[in-house]
């Protein structure tokens, strides 16, 4: 519920244990007043003469800004802590002071252009519109705030419009910041690396700089765009956290840092390291979404709070709340090495089991026999799948199987005939030779010719079969960034149009086949993000497919991702990773708390 003091211009949001208060001070200022346990009063005034937020007619109005809790803090004016926002003038001035306009109720919850973001109804959630301005730099930013019945979430962004005359440029624009006091706060992040994502680390809250952040174009495996701070105390039932995810699967940062009088400030957003977006007079730029949760009652709670606004509120999927197909997936029964009669044999004894779904992984297409050529040439490799898709998946289906299939959509090889006709399309900056990752290079699809070319392969391919879900890979971080799309003041867009071109394409492939199970990958867990879950209700969670390892990556997921959403699959042993053998029954019982399925051949073991 959202509750406005129109007098003393005080803003409370509530959920069903948590309060969140901000408000105006001398008529201009955003200021944060109080985030934790539900505060149950309606007249909030004794939260005004606040140490933390004095009136400023009593100080310099530096000692003001060097201390006071701001809700959208800038550069340039005298508060010293990381920023949510950095305006740069067309003067090349780096100065920006928003003051409070207006505010608006709105009911339900406002989509976010060309991002993803949660969603609600009129009827179960609420959001509060506040609108600031620099008249000076020419600025105004919406900051939107949202609640849900029943969910203990708060969600934030912003949007930067260019109210002045002048080009100007946006340095840094963060989804959220937060100021709060230094309870002896442990940061928790989940980093990670390929085949160990998601390790639930603590580290205390020191002086400087704290945080993760990712400039890989992924959200990566490396570090994942969620910190949460935790008190000492803290266990599964007991102890108070403050979690904050983004709804963002490019490069981030979220960070903490403790000031000088004992607050910590706490922002989350898009990476202002690789970062700079040029807005015209009158344009704008809307924030991804952050998403905050407070919890007194251990990590449980905060845990299955972002459990129930992500199946409630952002997973979009027709097989949401639907039993998953129990899937086989031939990746690890194969690699590159099969064809139609092995595919078939898998199929058929996989029938015989139970299992409902057979997953076609990487090699089926171009000249595709290893993982050094041909992605990019979507066309069937007829030499292994003799009569190509429409055969197969129709022997499939009449074994009772559905049929899935992988792609890599945003990818070429330089040995591939995509790259010989288009050498131009990779991403790459002239005059210097792009450096290789698993012999591929990564297309730019922010430029209206690539994309064209990448989603008319997807859609061929789905459409020139039965095929019902459909595997997204992603298996390389992007490097020697340069756009021939953008003109050179403006290639510091290039990685969040990066991001917002590969959400188009995800978007349109729903669109064009809306019962189609998609499943998001990237060398594993490297984009398993809760943008991704905006359009793939279950993300493939690591290619550690070792089920004592699995406990402690997927242990990592389920800590803020619905056990639906975590890909999971029984694989052979010895483990073709790890050389671990494990008992059947252990494996099955780690794929359980998953979307559940097979990665092995299983023509060849027992009954
Ligand atoms: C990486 C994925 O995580 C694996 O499951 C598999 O699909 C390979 N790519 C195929 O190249």
């Amino acid at each position: 519920m959202i509750t406005v003091d129109e007098k003393n211009l005080t803003f409370k949001l509530d959920t069903p244990n948590t309060s969140y208060v901000f408000g105006v001070i001398d008529g201009k200022y955003l200021c944060h007043f109080y985030y934790g346990a539900k505060v149950s009063d309606t007249d909030l005034s004794f939260l005004l003469p606040d140490i933390r937020v004095p009136s400023l007619n009593k100080r310099d109005k530096l000692a003001f800004m060097d201390l006071a809790y701001f809700e959208y803090p800038t550069v340039g004016v005298g508060d010293y802590r990381p920023a949510a926002l950095e305006i740069e003038s067309d003067n090349g001035a780096r100065v920006c002071e928003l003051n409070y306009v207006n505010h608006k109720f709105i009911h339900g919850k406002p989509e976010l252009k060309d991002l993803p973001a949660t969603f609600g109804a009129d009827t179960d959630s609420e959001t509060l519109e506040i609108t600031l301005e620099d008249k000076c730099a020419g600025v105004k930013v919406k900051l939107l705030y949202s609640v849900f019945e029943g969910i203990d979430a708060i969600t934030r962004s912003a949007e930067v419009v260019n109210t002045g005359s002048e080009r100007l440029y946006i340095n840094n624009i963060m989804s959220t910041a937060l100021d709060l006091r230094n309870e002896s706060f442990n940061l928790l992040t989940l980093g990670g690396s390929w085949g160990r994502e998601k390790n639930i680390e603590y580290r205390p809250v020191g002086r400087g700089f704290q945080g993760v952040s990712s400039e890989r174009g992924i959200s990566s495996a490396q570090e994942h765009p969620f910190i949460a701070l935790t008190t000492p105390e803290i266990t599964e039932d007991a102890g108070r956290v403050y979690g904050f995810n983004l709804i963002y699967s490019g490069n981030f940062e979220a960070m903490a840092k403790l000031d000088q009088f004992d607050g910590v400030r706490v922002r989350i957003g898009i990476n202002p390291a690789t970062f700079r977006y040029e807005l015209k007079p009158s344009e704008s730029l809307q924030s991804p979404e952050a998403v905050m949760v407070y919890s007194d009652a251990g990590l449980g709670r905060m845990t299955r709070t972002f459990h129930d606004l992500y199946r409630k509120h952002l997973i979009r999927s027709p097989y949401l709340h639907s039993k998953r197909p129990i899937l086989i997936n031939n990746w690890e029964a194969t690699y590159f090495n099969f064809n139609t009669d092995k595919l078939i044999d898998i199929a058929r004894q996989a029938a015989k089991s139970g299992i409902e779904m057979l997953v076609m992984d990487d090699g089926w297409f171009g000249n595709r026999f290893d993982d050094n050529r041909a992605l990019g040439d979507w066309k069937v490799n007829e030499e292994k799948l003799q009569g190509g898709l429409a055969r197969l998946v129709k022997e499939v289906n009449d074994l009772g199987l559905k049929f899935g299939i992988w792609m890599e959509p945003e990818m070429v090889c330089p040995d591939s005939d995509l790259y010989r006709a288009h050498p131009d399309w990779a991403i790459q900056v002239p005059g210097r030779e792009p450096g290789l990752a698993r012999t591929q290079l990564v297309l730019d699809i922010t430029r209206p010719e690539v994309w064209d070319y990448c989603f008319s392969c997807i859609k061929e391919t789905l459409g020139s079969a039965n095929i019902e879900y459909l595997k997204w890979d992603m298996n390389r971080p992007l490097a020697d960034v340069y756009s021939a799309g953008l003109p050179a003041d403006r290639q510091g867009e290039f990685f969040h149009r990066y991001v917002l071109a590969l959400y188009r394409m995800q978007e349109e492939v729903l669109k064009a086949f809306p019962k189609l199970l998609l499943e998001n990958c990237s060398s594993g867990g490297g984009r398993y993000d809760p943008g991704m879950l905006y359009y793939s209700p279950q993300v493939w969670a690591s290619d550690d497919t070792d089920a004592v390892e699995r406990l402690k990556i997927q242990e990592g997921n389920m800590l803020i991702y619905p056990l639906s959403s975590i890909g999971a699959h029984v694989s052979d042993c010895p483990n073709h990773g790890t050389g671990r053998t494990t008992p059947f029954d252990t494996r099955g019982d780690v794929a359980l708390f998953g979307t559940f399925g097979y990665e092995l051949d299983i023509t060849g073991i027992s009954d």
